[in-house]
Formats: C-alpha cells, structure tokens, sequence
C-alpha cells in the first residue's frame, strides 16, 4: 500500500494530491464516486488530517473533486469531461512569485474556523459582531446621502477623512498633524506593506519586538529583510539593544507595538521611552510605531504614543479602526513626514489607486459624529468585562498550569503554561474538542506561550472555551481533570 514519502522534498499534502489524482485518472475512483474520508486517509496515510485536507483542496482547486458539506467528497462529474491535465498547473504558479505562504499554525487556525464556524475563537485578534457599532454606523449611513463624486480619489485618501483624524489624533492621541502628512491605508497592515515595500530594500537589517505580531507575517521575509529582536519585558524593549543591533548590524528601522502590544499586552515604559527617542535622534534610526490598541485603555487614559514626543519626525505612526470600531472596514492610517506620505501614496496608485472612496465617507462621518467617543467608553467597559470572564476561567480552570500578567488594556492575554506541551498537538487536541487559540510560537517566542484573544468570543462562551482548552491540556499532560 502507497504511503507519502517523508524525505522527499514534495510537500506531504502535494505527494497525496498528486497520488489521488493519479488514482482518479486510472479510473479506481470514476466520476461521482466517493473518496474516503479526511479521517480515514489520515489514518492510511499515517499523515495528519490537516494535511489530508490541504491535499482535498489542491485537487478542488484543480476542479478534480467536489465536497459538500454533510455528503463527503466526490469525484467531480461536471469538469471531468475536460481533463484536469489541460489546464495550467496553477499549484506550481501557486507557489511561485516572492509573497510567502502564513505560518502553518496560522493557516491551520483559519481553516479550522472556517471549517467549523461552531469552534470557541481565542485566536481571531478582533472584536465580536455585538462590540462593533454597528448600529451606529447603520444609523449615519442612512443619515447622510454619499453624494461626492465616485471616481478615482486621491491615492493619499479621502480629505475629509483626513481632516477629521487632523482632529481625532489632536484630541485623542495628542499629536499634532496636518492633512497633507496623513495617508490612508487598507488597515495597518498596508501600512506595514508599504513600508516593508517602499522604503526598504532586500537585505535590510531591522529590528523588531520579540514576541511581536510582526513574527505572525511573512511579509517581512518576502520583502527580504533581515529580522533581528529585540526582547520583550514587563516594561517593553530595552533602547540599549537597539543601539547593540545598530553597531553590529547597522538596522536601519525598529518596528514596535507599545501600547497593550500584541501579543504580551505590555505598555512600554515611560522612562525608555524618552531613551528610545534619544537614541533614535542621536543614530537618525526611523521608528515605526504601529499603535491599534491604545484607545481600548480600560481605565479611560490611554498611553501617549511616542509620536506625540517626536519633535524632528522619527516616528512612523500607523493607527487603525480595526480594534477600536470595524476591522472589515478596512480603515488605517499613517502620519508620517511629507516626503514618505508622498512616496508612499505614488505606490497606492500603482497598487490599487487607493481605498474605496465609500468607507473613507463612512469613517470620517464617524469619527466627526457624537456616536464616536460613547462608542469607545461601552467598547472599554465590555473589553474589561471579557478581559475579567477569561481570567476568572483561567484561575477556575488552571490554577496550577498557567501563569499570566493582567493585560490593562487591547483585545489579549499572553499566557505561559507551567507543564512544557507541544504546541502543535495542543492546538489539535483544543480545536477537536471545540476551541482555538493562537500559539505563542507565532509571535517569534519560545513555545509553551499561548495567546487568547478574549475580543472574539462571545462573553457566554469564554468560560466553556476555557473549560475545554483545560480538558485538552490536561489531556495532553496525563492529568485527570480536578473535580
Ligand atoms: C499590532 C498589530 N498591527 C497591525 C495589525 C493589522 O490590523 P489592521 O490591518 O486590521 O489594521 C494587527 C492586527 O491584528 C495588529 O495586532
């Protein structure tokens, strides 16, 4: 019997593909019939499911095989008329091209909820549907009439959109801009992109927060970049390594999170803080301040961001609607000096012409409408409330197995298990029994992390998807959950 070959360099997904279809084309599976399950080919195989499933997919994509939810996966009558062997082999392509594929932990989390939209989410870094205002956003469009023109905006972003962040950053961030040193953006991520892109080439030294939210992207990587860290502690990185990594590597950027950052929930602090913009000044080092979380603060006072120090345009900062309001309307931006907003909206028109004129409307009427600041206070106090449900199920749960500090702020809690456990295999044990969280690993650190993400879920289901992730713990250590 046909089993993968682990030496090989074919992927094991690809090697099962390539055999299934090879099988089908012999006609041992003729058209309309029925292929085993994920479950059983696993266990043939001697392969995880996961991998089962990535192979389904490659011959789904490729319109060999059909699944429907409920009846199995078939072999595809329609298409197969016309012999999958003519088309162009769109795996190959697939993998060409310099954008790298997310970390499998990663891909394994979204095919997971995707395939079981019923999982509890600890892992999704978002807010649920009941904390984005949705009412209120439904309310001004049906308000105001979107009568401006609908042709091509101004690659930079819409300008009245711009001037009310003009007024949002004066007010809620204390820093002081113009509309013409603003850039909107596609989420801070594009951000991210467009500086990894655009002012930075292969090869370039930069350092970046460890754990860091920027480890979960192979964006960096397929910019070519060289990656060093910088360590994070309870009061973030220290700015004597940045100097360190500077003379031994010459970086040419840092890339931090201070506010509540992601994954730690750490605040940096205020002392390295003038530290750090000291040294930036002294080494003339760009600082990219990526800063979504800060207005989540739960005691109402949010953390001054480093650009509102910034006196000589040190900092790049990147802020986001996402985690405050609705990560699906696409709505970030950047403030930086005239020449980069200039070099950086001349790449937007190349790229995509800009973002839709449509929730740039909607965003600055609700930046500018009174809905925005009582939105913030019940989105903070509804924060707090999960925050508090998650640590009160963790202490029920896993007294004895899991240490943490209590995030003050943002959408996660970054937690260390006490028994050392293979991440992987947590991960599986947690989503068969119904739940999903992210593992440390992907953020750059150590395993034996974890992050919960205690935004996504629904408040009545945080203390269950505990309940569960302790029973796959305990599980995976031997351990017979405590009565
Ligand atoms: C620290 C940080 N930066 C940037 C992003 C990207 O968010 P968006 O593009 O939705 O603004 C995220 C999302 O999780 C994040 O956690």
């Amino acid at each position: 019997m046909w089993i993968p070959d682990r030496q090989s360099k074919k992927p094991l997904y690809q090697q099962i593909a390539d055999h299934l279809e090879q099988r089908i084309s012999y006609g041992e599976y003729p058209p309309g019939s029925l292929l085993p399950s994920e479950r059983k080919l696993a266990d043939q195989l001697g392969v995880n499911r996961s991998t089962v499933i990535l192979a389904f997919a490659e011959l789904r994509s490729m319109g060999i095989i059909e699944s429907r939810t409920g009846s199995g996966t078939r072999v595809s009558k329609t298409k197969w008329g016309a012999t999958p062997k003519h088309t162009p082999n769109w795996s190959r392509y697939a993998e060409g091209g310099s954008f790298l594929p997310n970390p499998p932990f990663m891909r394994r989390i979204r095919e997971a909820l995707h395939q079981h939209p019923s999982l509890i989410d600890f892992a999704s870094g978002e807010l649920s549907a009941d904390l984005a205002p949705n009412d209120e956003i439904t309310k001004l469009m049906s308000e105001h009439k979107y009568t401006s023109y609908l042709g091509y905006d101004n690659p930079q972003g819409y300008v009245p959109l711009r001037q009310a962040l003009v007024s949002y950053l004066e007010r809620h961030r204390g820093i002081h801009t113009t509309e013409s040193s603003i850039l909107i953006t596609s989420g801070s991520q594009q951000s991210l992109y467009l500086i990894t892109q655009c002012l930075l080439s292969p090869g370039d030294a930069v350092a970046i927060e460890d754990p860091s939210y920027c480890y979960s992207l192979p964006m960096f990587q397929s910019a070519g970049l060289r990656l060093f860290r910088l360590p994070v502690d309870s009061s973030g990185i220290r700015p004597e390594d940045i100097r360190a990594l500077y003379k031994k590597h010459r970086i040419k950027m840092v890339f931090m999170n201070p506010n509540f950052q992601n994954p730690t929930g750490m605040v940096f602090d205020a002392e390295r803080r003038k530290q750090l913009l000291d040294l930036a000044s002294e080494l003339r080092l760009p600082i990219v301040e990526d800063d979504p979380f800060s207005l989540t603060a739960y005691d109402g006072v949010p953390p001054s961001p480093l650009k509102s120090m910034d006196m000589i345009g040190s900092i790049l900062y990147i802020g986001s609607f996402s985690k405050i309001a609705a990560s699906g309307m696409r709505i970030g931006w950047m403030v930086a000096p005239n020449s980069i907003v200039e070099r950086l909206a001349d790449a937007r028109q190349q790229m995509d012409f800009g973002l839709s004129v449509i929730p740039q409307q909607v965003a600055a009427q609700f930046l500018n409408s009174n809905h925005f600041v009582p939105h913030l206070e019940r989105l903070r106090m509804q924060l707090q409330f999960k925050r508090d449900l998650l640590i009160e199920a963790l202490q029920k749960e896993l007294p004895d197995l899991v240490t943490f500090s209590i995030p003050q702020g943002g959408l996660h809690l970054w937690c260390k298990l006490i028994p050392e456990v293979h991440d992987g295999k947590l991960l599986e044990e947690a989503i068969r029994r119904g739940v999903v969280f992210v593992p440390g690993s992907v953020y750059g650190s150590d395993s034996g992390y974890i992050r919960f993400t205690y935004a996504r879920a629904k408040a009545e289901e945080i203390g269950p998807g505990i309940a569960k992730f302790a029973e796959a713990l305990r599980e995976l250590i031997g351990e017979k959950p405590a009565l």
